[in-house]
């Protein structure tokens, strides 16, 4: 059935991915991303339907993840990497081709992306993949058990350059408290962007937080690592004259104590006319 003739109120893809899984378009918090209805090429909704009920995951919020049951794997025998906004998806792809001993869970909100996603994962035997359609808040908040991750990606998150939107970029000190307790021991986050004044911030950030250490004696950025691959925005950027920097941090042996952070506060006012998330 074609997008047109769809009857209104009917799901755009019934075995697919669920739009806004938890509802989090009425959740009073600041986001990182913007939902938006994009267009989903014939391609891509063919994998969403084909393949979603097998790879896909919607992040409802609702249990701890099992990640040796996700992968079909027996417990703790391969590392699981997290990707948080892989976009289109090519250099995720690429990496897990590259690295197949090695379990990647691909999240973000993007419904063309995960369609291509899943279509690059198909068609390249790529059974070490995963795609998660919600918000990497949610994810991590409600559905990673502790030290359940090997590795953070976090590759050109959206920039936000206007300083009123600043507070949306998704490295933050409450996001990093939040991650940490995931990841094991020693695992790596590893950031990039082309954003100058982000990279500037995460790198402050990061070495400000106490569960992170850098992985750099001279306290800076990292040259970019041989296992990342050119990314599809990293490429936007560098036509722009945009310069790249890499950061990579390792978890701390031990957790400094303190609460949970409040990532839901302070409240975001929602933009009301803002169409509903893919
Ligand atoms: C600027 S794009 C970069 C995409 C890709 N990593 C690349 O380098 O080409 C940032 C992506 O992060 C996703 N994103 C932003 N915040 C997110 C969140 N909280 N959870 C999941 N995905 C998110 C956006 O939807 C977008 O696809």
């Amino acid at each position: 059935m074609s997008e047109n003739s769809r009857p209104k109120g009917t799901p755009r893809f019934p075995e697919g991915p669920t739009p806004d899984p938890t509802g989090s378009q009425f959740e009073r918090r600041i986001r990182s991303f913007t939902p938006r209805r994009s267009r989903v090429t014939t391609a891509q909704g063919d994998a969403l339907r084909r393949l979603w009920q097998a790879w896909g995951l919607d992040i409802d919020g609702k249990e701890v993840l099992d990640l040796a049951a996700l992968f079909q794997r027996p417990e703790g025998s391969r590392p699981v990497v997290l990707e948080i906004g892989f976009g289109m998806g090519e250099a995720t792809a690429q990496m897990a081709a590259a690295d197949p001993d090695t379990d990647i869970l691909a999240v973000d909100v993007h419904t063309p992306g995960q369609g291509n996603l899943l279509n690059l994962a198909e068609r390249n035997g790529l059974s070490n993949v995963r795609v998660a359609n919600g918000d990497a808040v949610i994810l991590l908040r409600e559905m990673l058990a502790p030290e359940s991750l090997d590795g953070v990606r976090v590759y050109f998150p959206d920039p936000w350059p206007k300083a009123r939107h600043n507070k949306r970029r998704l490295i933050q000190p409450e996001f990093l408290s939040l991650l940490a307790p995931r990841l094991k021991p020693g695992g790596l986050l590893h950031c990039a962007t082309d954003w100058e004044p982000y990279a500037e911030h995460m790198l402050q950030v990061l070495t400000a937080h106490p569960d992170f250490e850098n992985t750099r004696e001279d306290g800076g950025f990292a040259p970019r690592p041989g296992f990342r691959p050119l990314t599809r925005f990293e490429g936007q950027g560098l036509r722009k004259g945009h310069v790249v920097h890499d950061l990579l941090f390792r978890r701390a042996a031990t957790l400094t104590e303190r609460p949970e952070p409040d990532v839901q506060s302070p409240a975001a006012p929602q933009d009301p006319k803002a169409p509903a998330g893919d």
